[in-house]
């Protein structure tokens, strides 16, 4: 497996070799190239002066010998070979330690350029010299014809020499470079490794249940803090959701017991039997009765909101909405009516079409109207009103009741937050009402809304 640390030195050290190499074929070509070129023009210099010399010796056709030797002994710590040849190629003089050559012939591309009185010029291997050579022919012109020619022969000295110390220049630097790429590899990866670390063990303690982990948001790589950041968040967001699940199971628990308690109260008080009319058992009964029906109707509850998204499923419908608020509304009139309040649906439009899952809409208006019902004084009003416009269709429902002071409304959608635990506990609530109508709501694409006066009315509105 791979570290950050063998990551990043890899990587250096590709780029240090692949740069190396680069630069050392370039480098060397262009030594090559500069060491050619100066050559070059030293030995035609050189052959252009030696040609003027050689001239009269092949005008008169006197033996060159002398003059070859001589000019090779001068140049013999240059290493330069110097041959002439007559008109037609042939080697008429060389210095004494190449005397086999005598008698051998230009090459017939040579001997052409020599003819046409131009300078030729080679470059590359010999079989004579250990280094490159180059070598250049000079044509000797006698009234315009070309009489013969001096041959240079040269090897570029110090080539290897030249090319060894580059090489070794080169490797020198990829040696220090490679030493450098690994030191800056060990400090980066140990300056981005550490903070990994520390995140890693962070989130082993949270895995054990350890509480208010936090790592340090201020190194100096700004994604390592990012990374930071996001970590204590969701650190502080795992702890949250602990602290709440708790919360969460210690009020089903709570709410759990009291109807428990009360049944098996009423229960015990029946197998008794001691002196009681026929009218106070049926009394007891009916009690037990409504408190059955409160535990059901929790259990209910918290079965929908314990569902979790794929578990709901949805089935859209169309319906005319102001009817089907009409329809679920008549379950409510007796209550209405027992209380003195008024209930109306107001539609701007004549109708208004949803589609819809119609489940979540009926426990949707089911558990608003049964708020602004048992959150209303005697003689108030309960009104519905409908609106659609092009990107929405709302339903406000609004009442003259209580009110929710400012401080609660962030939070009536909480699971079991009630505003007044003792006001609501008269009025049987547990407070999970509008969770399941906020989740039922945002499951079928909506948004849920509250503005609320205290001592004035509520207003709750869902927007599809
Ligand atoms: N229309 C309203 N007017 C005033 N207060 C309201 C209204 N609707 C909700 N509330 C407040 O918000 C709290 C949460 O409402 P929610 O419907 O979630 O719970 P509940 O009515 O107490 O219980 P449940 O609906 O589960 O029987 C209520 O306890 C109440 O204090
Ligand atoms: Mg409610």
């Amino acid at each position: 497996m791979k570290t950050i640390f063998t990551k990043l030195v890899g990587s250096y050290i590709l780029i240090v070799v692949i740069s190396l190499v680069v630069i050392g074929v370039s480098l060397s070509f262009m030594f090559n190239n500069y060491l050619f070129e100066q050559k070059e023009r030293e030995l035609i210099i050189k052959g252009q002066d030696m040609a003027q010399v050689v001239k009269p010796f092949l005008v008169e056709k006197e033996d060159p010998h002398d003059f070859v030797n001589m000019a090779n002994r001068l140049d013999l710590n240059l290493g330069t070979e110097v041959w002439v040849v007559d008109k037609k190629g042939a080697v008429i003089a060389t210095a004494a330690n190449h005397e086999y050559c005598e008698g051998n012939y230009l090459e017939a591309s040579e001997l052409k350029k020599m003819q046409s009185g131009s300078i030729s010029v080679y470059k590359g291997k010999s079989q004579y010299f250990q280094e490159p050579v180059i070598r250049v022919i000079i044509p000797i012109i006698q009234e315009e014809k070309v009489i013969g020619a001096i041959v240079l022969y040269s090897p570029i000295q110090g080539i290897n020499k030249a090319l060894a110390s580059l090489s070794q220049l080169v490797l020198t630097a990829g040696i220090i470079s490679l030493a450098i790429a690994f030191l800056i590899g060990i400090i980066l990866s140990r300056r981005l490794s550490r903070p990994i670390l520390t995140i890693t063990e962070a989130s082993t303690l949270i895995a054990k249940g350890q509480k208010q982990v936090t790592v340090p948001t201020d190194t100096s790589i700004e994604e390592i803090n990012q990374l930071g950041k996001t970590f204590n968040d969701m650190s502080s967001k795992v702890e949250a959701n602990e602290e709440r699940m708790k919360e969460f199971v210690a009020n089903v628990s709570h709410e759990l017991r009291s109807p428990l308690t009360s049944i098996k109260g009423f229960i015990e008080a029946l197998i008794d039997n001691k002196g009681k009319t026929p009218e106070a058992q049926q009394r007891f009964l009916t009690i037990i009765n409504d408190e059955t029906d409160r535990l059901s109707q929790l259990v209910n509850d918290l079965l929908i909101l314990s569902r979790s998204e794929e578990e709901i499923f949805l089935k859209p419908e169309e319906i005319e909405l102001k009817k089907f608020i009409e329809d679920v509304l008549t379950s409510f009139q007796p209550r209405a009516e027992e209380n003195s309040i008024t209930m109306e649906v107001i539609s701007e439009e004549t109708s208004i079409f949803l589609k819809i899952d119609l489940n979540s809409l009926k426990q949707i208006i089911v558990n608003l109207v049964d708020n602004a019902l048992k959150y209303s004084t005697q003689g108030g009003n309960v009104s519905i009103s409908l609106k659609e416009s092009a990107e929405m269709i709302s339903i406000s429902i609004s009442d003259s009741g209580l009110g929710i002071p400012e401080r609660d409304l962030p939070h009536i959608w909480d699971r079991f937050y009630r505003v007044d635990k003792d006001r609501s506990r008269e009025t049987g609530g547990t407070g999970l009402g509008l969770a399941i109508v906020k989740q039922l709501t945002e499951k079928n694409g909506g948004q849920v809304e509250v503005e609320s006066v205290l001592g004035k009315g509520s207003v709750f509105s869902v927007r599809f």
